[in-house]
């Protein structure tokens, strides 16, 4: 099968659209990874170049040694992604160490998959040995309203997911693990994929400070409905601090959030139901 015939690569380009269309992907801004199944990878073999050469992911991952990614360029445009896949993408594969990727296929400019390669792997690692292969999708990008908040909040684990949790009745049943934090960092390195991957652990979810915002999920549909999620109830408290400073008439309680959590069966950490002083 010709690649682009391939139905994984409809949905990756699919989602890659639809992050723009949300306005999240700015310039080159924002990056997308799925770790590709046997059979994916089976049907469009013969298409691939299995010759070239290996290049240093600049971090180690050796759980994911021989795995396929798809995964978007760097300095490619989610605008193009739809029209320009083979422009804009690559598929990668991973040597038996986990230290170096070569591409199979894409990137016909001759260009290097995103910068943020070694989060997006490190986090694919991390999630392939805590949820036994489960996850599929990493998804960065560059919401307004998270990153706005990482100017007035505390850049706490515990306060971003409280306050987006009290903003919309579903956030904690679509994220009740929370959200983790991660401060400002350089981009782009291995120090920042080993502070993202570490929060990963325990979140499908991570803040990046003045920057963005990393999913992790099963498939795109729920690793992008994340993302939405996330930003949405972070938009609804943009609007509520800047109407009223922060102050609160009424929110969501902790015991409120302990009969949603026993109803929707999602059980939510002690952690981020901590009793807060009145209206703050
Ligand atoms: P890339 O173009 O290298 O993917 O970088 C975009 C980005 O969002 C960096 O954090
Ligand atoms: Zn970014």
């Amino acid at each position: 099968m010709e690649v682009l015939n391939s139905k994984v690569i409809k949905e990756f380009c699919s989602m890659a659209n639809d992050g723009w269309q949300q306005g999240w992907h700015e310039r080159n801004g924002g990056n997308l990874s799925y770790r590709m199944t046997k059979e994916e990878v089976e049907e469009i073999a013969e298409h691939l170049l299995w010759d070239g050469s290996f290049q240093a992911i600049g971090t180690s991952v050796p759980k994911l040694s021989g795995e396929y990614f798809l995964v978007t360029g760097s300095g490619k445009f989610f605008r193009n992604v739809l029209t320009k896949p083979e422009d804009s993408l690559c598929i990668i594969q991973i040597d038996e160490k986990g230290e170096n990727y070569k591409i199979l296929w894409g990137l016909c400019g001759g260009k290097k998959p995103t910068s943020e390669l070694p989060t997006h792997l490190m986090n694919h690692e991390v999630k392939l040995v805590a949820l036994n292969g489960r996850h599929r999708v990493i998804y960065h990008a560059h919401p307004a309203n998270i990153i706005a908040l990482t100017f007035v909040l505390p850049l706490k684990d515990e306060v971003f997911t409280r306050e987006l949790w009290e903003m919309a009745t579903e956030c904690p049943v679509v994220f009740p693990d929370g959200i983790g934090v991660v401060p400002w960092m350089v981009p782009g390195g291995k120090e920042i994929a080993v502070a993202t991957a570490k929060l990963m652990q325990q979140y499908d979810a991570a803040v990046w400070a003045h920057h963005g915002l990393f999913c992790s999920g099963e498939n795109f549909d729920l690793t992008f409905g994340l993302m939405h999620t996330i930003e949405k109830a972070a938009e609804i408290l943009v609007k509520v601090i800047s109407m009223t400073g922060g102050k609160k008439y009424q929110t969501i309680a902790p015991n409120q959030f302990r009969a949603l959590a026993k109803d929707f069966q999602v059980s939510l950490p002690g952690k981020f139901l901590y009793e807060k002083p009145k209206n703050i």
